[in-house]
């Protein structure tokens, strides 16, 4: 995977013409590889085809990188029988990436009560009923498109006499969404990492945009250690949407984050072809899991421990 870069050499815009049952593969070979930032355009007049764009780093991706990423991910159609996607690549710049990213994204009904609002647009009258989480994710990961963070934040929504009054931790963080859902629903305090410094301070941005200081919703650079000293003996949620591999690895750390009595924990961002395996890994830690939920390819785990 590239290194992480600055803002200096703008963005390659990456995008795939092809059949929407490629449209998921693709998406998450793109996060697997770090390139967070994706859309898909729908226009209903062309049928059977979305365009999956996709925005990468210049600094981190030479041409040669991304037209090699290309290559392989054409690949994906094969596997469902689809015609080859047709692939473009131009060079954007960071603002014009910001302007046409933004075209494509609207208020956007999340679960039965809560609505994504994009940071710049004003409240659908017929969405008013909703809560509305105000968001801008930059180039943080989280804008709720995603089937993970959707399948976290109807958790949240679906469990809200365990979110009320809570102290809840989201362990890679990305915009922020998913803290900012649980204090929408009620939650007392919410403790926030990421690895990425970008995350962090978007999510304290997307904080700001709905209110919370830092007394509510606290951020920090780091991992699971780094939220230690915000959890004292333990948060009542957890929350972790990041790649299965990862979730594995900081698994060990949850006994450390979450009340071990009473504490309710949701990971998502794994397959459900990945589902076993990681149940596996928690059961062997100690905690009792279940298969919550699906969307699409994904995968929701529910986690509380054994006593
Ligand atoms: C799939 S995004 C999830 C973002 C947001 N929580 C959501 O649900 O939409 C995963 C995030 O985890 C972060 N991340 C990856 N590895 C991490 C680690 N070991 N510790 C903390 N954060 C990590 C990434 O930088 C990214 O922002």
């Amino acid at each position: 995977m590239p290194s992480a870069s600055s803002r200096a050499d703008g963005l390659w815009r990456l995008a795939w013409t092809c059949s929407p049952v490629v449209e998921d593969s693709l998406l998450w070979r793109l996060e697997q590889v770090g390139i967070h930032h994706t859309a898909t355009v729908r226009e209903p007049h062309r049928g059977e085809v979305v365009t999956v764009l996709a925005w990468a780093d210049r600094q981190a991706w030479s041409e040669q990188q991304v037209r090699q990423l290309a290559v392989s991910l054409a690949t994906l159609a094969a596997v469902f029988q689809a015609p080859a996607p047709r692939f473009s690549l131009a060079r954007q710049t960071w603002e014009e990436w910001s302007s046409s990213w933004k075209r494509h994204w609207r208020p956007d009904p999340v679960g039965n009560a809560l609505l994504v609002l994009p940071a710049w647009l004003d409240c659908p009258p017929e969405q008013r009923h909703r809560r509305v989480l105000r968001l801008d994710p930059g180039r943080a990961f989280g804008t709720g498109e995603h089937p993970s963070t959707r399948l976290c934040m109807e958790a949240l929504e679906g469990h809200q006499g365990v979110v009320k009054d809570a102290l809840v931790v989201d362990l890679g963080c990305g915009s922020g969404i998913l803290g900012i859902t649980a204090l929408a629903l009620g939650a007392a305090r919410v403790a926030a990492s990421d690895v990425d410094p970008m995350a962090v301070s978007t999510s304290r941005e997307n904080g700001a945009l709905n209110g919370h200081g830092p007394e509510r919703l606290q951020v920090v650079h780091g991992s699971s250690k780094a939220l230690l000293p915000w959890v004292g003996f333990g948060a009542d949620v957890l929350l972790c949407n990041i790649l299965a591999p990862v979730i594995m690895e900081l698994a060990p750390d949850f006994a450390q984050l979450l009340k071990t009595t009473g504490g309710q924990g949701w990971l998502s961002g794994l397959l459900i072809s990945q589902a076993d395996a990681v149940q596996k890994r928690l059961a062997d830690l100690g905690w009792r899991t279940e298969l919550a939920d699906t969307c699409q390819n994904w995968a929701l785990l529910a986690f509380t421990a054994w006593s």
